[in-house]
């Protein structure tokens, strides 16, 4: 790599954003000019990824814009639709008989008149499905996970929290109080040590227990049963994020509760409606009713904002509908062997993948440089996948998160597989790893956005 990399003193290839931000400064705006300029230095030279828009509807294949709105076509492994429900057509008559019949908008938040008939359904839809007594739906899942983190934890109690959960969850968890104790990821044992260690020293205290099922960057699990029992033993609350499994794993689509046998047994189980069920939204659910109450009117992304629009009310439901019948199981029978496929052509092209089988293939792809060629090359041959890089994950532990999705085909998977192999060759050879003469793609080129684009 030469030219196109390097712009001024902006290190587009090196480079990450938090050097760009300059907290120095008294003008709070102009704090984040850098963060800026660095940002459109890797649009100039090709090498960001972020901020891209659809042109066409979510499925195996798509049109996609960049930010400097340069149109990309090709497979589609950025999307999370993983059992393609946002394209169902039930799903889409059940939301444009919701607007004909409500309108399109809650008008309200839920704790005044925002709440309709069919939010009213879902909340007892959730709380089935999930095996619990009792469900309140928001409209986000974040508003969800942060809400309820910040409702229940005052600031003399304490939460552990894996150090990888979801930005949501540690949000609120250092929103909510100073005691705040991460643990090695999915390490159980840190857990009680921890456990134990706050109770010596405060047996009145709160103790929230944060986890999730799926985490979204890993693809890994902790074990359920051992940290439920644990908590039950020092008193405190388990919360669990099941965003990225709810509906989409499990022969009945309840996730890694379900496989784990641990359904109906979770003191809080959190989640997102935007992966499976096709909507913005997200839920809590619990077999403790009186959570209800201090969620409707103590809960900031709850009370205070507006409530789930009917149209998305009835989309999620539908949904529902969809994962609970014969229908949904074929779905995510599909889309288990997809996962399992990319999995293997991916191993044995001798990418290291990350975690186990769920939706989320996580690809380590090496150094910022590296992964930032090899994503650019991937988006402008046809294969189109998100990066994910420091901040989200740890310094030059980039990793490509393949999203997999049941409308996916064996061509598809295969056509995605090639192109990350020619990715990593051209960029290998970018870096003078081998020699041209070994080279069948055309070179890695950055591409420059000219000033009219
Ligand atoms: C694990 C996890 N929790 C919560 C959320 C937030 O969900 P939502 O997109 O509905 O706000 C997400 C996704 O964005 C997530 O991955």
């Amino acid at each position: 790599m030469d030219s196109g990399t390097n712009s001024g003193s902006i290190d587009v290839l090196e480079g990450v954003i938090t050097d760009y931000f300059d907290k120095g400064k008294s003008d709070l705006i102009g704090r984040w000019t850098g963060f800026e300029e660095y940002l459109n230095a890797r649009l100039d030279a090709g090498l960001d990824p972020y901020s891209k828009y659809t042109a066409s509807k979510i499925g195996p294949e798509i049109i996609a814009y960049d930010r400097g709105r340069t149109q990309f076509t090709g497979v589609n492994f950025a999307s999370q639709d993983y059992l393609n429900l946002s394209t169902h057509p039930a799903v889409i008559q059940a939301a444009t008989k919701a607007a004909n019949t409500y309108g399109v908008h809650s008008a309200g938040s839920a704790a005044l008149m925002g709440l309709t008939e069919l939010t009213m359904e879902l909340e007892r839809t959730v709380a089935k499905f999930f095996h619990v007594a009792d469900a309140t739906v928001f409209p986000t899942g974040w508003g969800a996970g942060f809400g309820l983190i910040k409702t229940l934890v005052k600031p003399w109690d304490h939460v552990i929290i894996d150090v990888l959960a979801h930005a949501c969850l540690q949000e609120g968890a250092d929103s909510a109080t100073a005691n705040v104790h991460r643990f090695p990821h999915c390490s159980n044992e840190a857990v009680e040590r921890r456990l134990s260690r706050i109770r010596q020293g405060d047996r009145n205290a709160g103790i929230l227990v944060v986890t999730e099922t799926v985490f979204s960057m890993d693809s890994d699990v902790p074990q359920l049963r051992d940290l439920q029992q644990m908590c039950r033993k020092f008193d405190a609350t388990l919360m669990v994020d099941v965003a990225h499994d709810a509906g989409a794993i499990g022969p009945r689509g309840r996730g890694y509760l379900e496989t784990q046998g641990v359904l109906g047994e979770i003191d809080i189980v959190m989640g997102s409606f935007s992966k499976t069920f096709a909507s913005n939204g997200g839920f809590v659910a619990t077999n403790r009713p009186e959570l209800k109450p201090a969620l409707r009117y103590a809960c900031g992304p709850l009370t205070f904002t507006n409530s789930m629009s009917p149209v998305q009310a009835a989309t999620v439901l539908e949904c529902f509908r969809i994962v609970d019948s014969a229908e949904g199981q074929q779905r995510r029978t599909r889309l288990m062997s997809n996962i399992t496929y990319m999995r293997e052509q991916m191993a044995e092209a001798g990418f290291a993948l990350l975690g186990q089988n769920s939706a989320i293939i996580p690809v380590i792809v090496g150094t910022n440089g590296t992964s930032r060629m090899m994503t650019s090359y991937a988006l402008r041959h046809g294969a189109i996948v998100n990066l994910v890089e420091y901040p989200a994950v740890s310094k030059n532990g980039c990793r490509w998160r393949v999203q997999v999705m049941h409308d996916h085909t064996t061509d598809q998977i295969d056509r995605f597989v090639e192109t990350a192999k020619s990715a990593r060759r051209v960029v290998a050879a970018a870096h003078n790893l081998i020699p041209p003469s070994e080279l069948h793609e055309d070179a890695f080129e950055p591409k420059r956005r000219t000033s009219s684009s």
